[in-house]
């Protein structure tokens, strides 16, 4: 059975200022679960062959350097954009931007940032990525937080408003094995 591997980039040194969106480095932390990835992922892969996709962020393309097969770029699996609050922190957009922050607070699957996406924007430009993958073996993808949460709920068929709530945590890898009704999951913590 082919299996879908999910991980977040490694912790950034955005995710360490509390701020959303960029295009920031690993954080000394993020390099290090970078290092380890390798070795998590060759235990639960055996021999089999492995594709691993990442977005066009640094933080993707730092997270997956050291995984020794092949690798595509894709800018569908960029992070959502946050436009207008691109580089701010959740307490600057909500004194910034109250409507803005109640707004997505009451529906937070359509709300689109001024200037960015919504979840259901980021659900849509997904689509050529689940065809792909759906026609794929083996892949890691390597992305953002709010990118899985769109991929994780089509592979467990979780409803839009939950989705944007969905716990997808750093420095843990999610192992998808579809069988004919449903998923399999196993989850991999990398404690560092
Ligand atoms: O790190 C930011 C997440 O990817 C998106 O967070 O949609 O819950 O604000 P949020």
């Amino acid at each position: 059975p082919r299996s879908i591997f999910f991980s977040r980039h490694g912790e950034s040194m955005f995710n360490l200022m509390g701020k959303v969106g960029g295009d920031s480095d690993l954080s000394p932390r993020g390099r290090q679960y970078a290092q380890e990835l390798p070795k998590v992922i060759a235990q639960n892969l055996g021999d089999h062959e492995l594709t691993v996709w990442t977005s066009t962020m640094k933080r993707t393309i730092q997270t997956a350097e050291l995984l020794p097969y092949p690798k595509l770029q894709w800018k569908a699996l960029d992070e959502l954009d946050a436009g207008v609050c691109d580089g701010m922190t959740y307490e600057e957009i909500e004194v910034q931007y109250p409507e803005d922050y109640a707004n997505r607070d009451d529906d937070k699957f359509n709300y689109r940032y001024r200037g960015g996406e919504s979840y259901r924007d980021v659900v849509f430009r997904l689509e050529p990525v689940i065809m792909e993958l759906e026609r794929q073996t083996n892949i890691l993808i390597v992305c953002h937080q709010a990118v899985l949460r769109c991929m994780y709920a089509y592979f467990h068929n979780l409803p839009q408003d939950e989705l944007p709530y969905i716990k997808i945590p750093l420095h843990t890898v999610i192992k998808l094995t579809p069988k004919a009704y449903g998923c399999e999951e196993v989850r991999y913590k990398v404690d560092i």
